[in-house]
């Protein structure tokens, strides 16, 4: 091997007549005559190498051969681009390499697709071949910018005294929200270890064992639904903090959160944060992570309805609208397109009014008197060329159907700015959820998150109404952070899982060793984790998970590459005493 001198992201003007060796990937190839360009590519960037005759040492013949991603060290000396022959795209644009010597290193067999062009392949072949797709320059800066944000996050911590501390991966099972992954124990049969959910319980241990700031940038491990910004496998900057409150939690985070940004991606975010109470996101954006970078919102129109024809709206529990400015362009094929997308939020239908002509029509329009439109066109700002739409339902179905169509309408009207980032803080949750199937109230956050009380008798009183010390960071429609303040009293503790369903023997089962550890002096502690790699997908300026992480899985959890999960070996499986009880059978 000609051992390099330089990486192919290195030579400039200033190395114009040096003699020098490179390595690298061969990325295209470029036959003129008797001259062959090559752009040589490695993690550094590509440089021009040409060889033509004249000084090419090697037989030229064989160098015609070269195809993509064949691997080559060269000889060469740097020489200044001809005249209009610069790429400014490329940091070595004034320069290319004639190339005097060459040696493959190792030849690359017909690609499965083009490296370059993601876009060549559908995503499930390129994660078969992901060490492939891994060389292409937007992956590879991805991954760069997720470096950085590790090496950024670990020196503003640690400069803030947090300590890093790794908690466990094997743990015993705790279900709450999500489902576990299991791993079986071989010494003792028909016991199984779980992968993190999160380390909540630890990292709350661990201020009950007074380490006082504790971070950890963590693998967790969640067994549910994939979306875009969901995977199976994730990473948190897992923080917890001793004796604070949300404000010192707010301050702290939203300084780490800055930093970040300023570091990696040279972005200013704003100080303070915003903040919005769930309440008010919730019914201006119905959404508990409101997008903020438009101006789309939803208007409270049941008074209007209700002095409507409209009968279906008058025993809803709400009906809310939302304007689309210039929205009368939208055919009927587009209209029932969207209708089928509020379904998939369980709303029935999506009703509609146009407002043309000075007045509103189509749809539900028949339905509502003149003087009644006139009324609704001045009070929720309907103009010429808009058109609203509507949706009555439980408040919930309401709230959450029209705020997921306000992001697809803002999607498709091209509203989302790129490169501009709007942090907000949710506080004041619900404290719980009222879950019909299980007929029994679950945590909003996780059920070591405190009540907004301090009293332990409201605990009973209207569980519902509580509100929780709960809070999340939300950026631009993503949920990139959650945490709260914990219960450091037992008692609240244990009433809280009592209202969660939990008698004392399955608390005791479940989290005996947390409500012990309380008992010996917990300080009042709080935390909050980060999504990693949401975070890196909004600094890479990307709107998919699977591309800030080097080896994701597809959205079943699958691993394309290592084909992973697959079956063991009967040996494996009698080990762990497990049959596979194979139901087709
Ligand atoms: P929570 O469950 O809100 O809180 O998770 C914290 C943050 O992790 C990210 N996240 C995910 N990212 C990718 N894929 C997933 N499947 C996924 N699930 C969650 C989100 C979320 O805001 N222990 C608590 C934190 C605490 O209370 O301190 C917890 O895990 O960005």
């Amino acid at each position: 091997m000609l051992k390099r001198t330089h990486t192919c992201g290195e030579l400039r003007k200033d190395h114009i007549g040096e003699s020098v060796n490179l390595n690298g990937w061969v990325n295209t190839v470029r036959l003129h005559g008797q001259v062959i360009f090559i752009d040589l590519r490695d993690r550094y960037g590509k440089t021009q190498i040409i060889f033509n005759s004249e000084n090419y040492n090697g037989e030229f013949e064989s160098a015609k051969k070269l195809s993509l991603e064949d691997v080559l060290s060269i000889a060469g000396t740097v020489q200044e681009r001809g005249k209009g022959a610069d790429n400014p795209d490329l940091t070595t644009g004034e320069i290319e390499v004639i190339v005097t010597e060459m040696e493959i290193l190792n030849e690359a067999a017909p690609l499965p697709f083009v490296i370059y062009d993601r876009n060549s392949a559908e995503e499930n072949l390129r994660l078969k071949y992901r060490y492939l797709e891994l060389r292409n320059d937007e992956l590879q800066d991805n991954l760069m910018t997720r470096h950085r944000a590790y090496q950024e996050t670990r020196s503003y911590l640690s400069d803030q005294n947090f300590i890093e501390i790794e908690t466990p991966v094997l743990m015993k099972s705790t279900p709450e929200g999500a489902r576990d992954y299991l791993v079986p124990s071989r010494i003792h049969h028909g016991k199984f270890y779980a992968l993190p959910q999160s380390p909540q319980i630890y990292k709350q241990i661990l201020m009950i064992s007074g380490y006082d700031r504790y971070f950890q940038i963590v693998k967790c491990f969640r067994d549910e639904d994939l979306r875009a910004e969901r995977q199976p496998e994730f990473t948190q900057i897992d923080i917890e903090m001793s004796f604070v409150d949300e404000e010192a939690i707010y301050t702290q985070m939203e300084s780490l959160t800055r930093h970040i940004f300023k570091k990696v991606i040279d972005v200013d975010l704003p100080d303070p944060f915003p903040r919005l109470t769930w309440d008010e996101a919730m019914d201006k954006y119905g959404s508990d992570k409101p997008d903020t970078r438009f101006d789309l919102f939803l208007h409270n129109i049941k008074s209007f309805t209700d002095q409507s024809e409209f009968n279906a709206f008058k025993s809803v529990e709400m009906v809310r609208g939302l304007v689309v400015p210039g929205g009368s362009k939208y055919s009927r094929k587009n209209i029932d397109g969207f209708t089928d997308f509020v379904k998939k939020y369980q709303a029935k239908g999506l009703a509609w009014m146009k407002a043309e002509k000075g007045q509103l029509t189509g749809g539900i329009s028949k339905f509502f008197s003149e003087e009644n439109q006139k009324a609704l066109m001045a009070d929720v700002g309907i103009n010429e060329g808009d058109i609203i739409f509507m949706i009555g339902d439980k408040k919930e179905i309401t709230l959450v159907a029209l705020g997921a169509l306000r992001v697809e309408v803002a999607k498709q009207e091209g509203l989302l700015p790129s490169g501009i980032y709007e942090p907000i803080w949710v506080t004041e949750f619900p404290m719980f959820e009222f879950d019909d199937e299980s007929n029994r109230y679950l945590a909003r956050h996780h059920p070591f998150t405190a009540p907004s009380t301090k009293n332990i008798e409201d605990l009973d009183t209207d569980p519902g109404n509580l509100k929780s010390r709960g809070y999340d960071l939300t950026m631009n429609g993503y949920e990139i952070a959650g945490g709260s303040i914990r219960n450091h009293r037992p008692d609240i503790q244990s009433k809280i899982f009592e209202l969660l369903g939990m008698d004392e023997a399955e608390s005791k089962a479940r989290f005996g060793f947390l409500l012990e550890a309380l008992k010996y002096g917990a300080p009042p502690h709080g935390g909050i984790a980060f999504g990693f790699d949401r975070i890196v997908m909004l600094l890479a300026g990307s709107n998919n998970i699977r591309d800030v992480i080097a080896f994701p899985k597809t959205t079943s959890a699958t691993s394309p590459m290592d084909e992973s999960p697959n079956s063991v070996s009967d040996e494996q499986l009698a080990e762990l005493n497990i049959r596979i009880v194979d139901k087709d059978k």
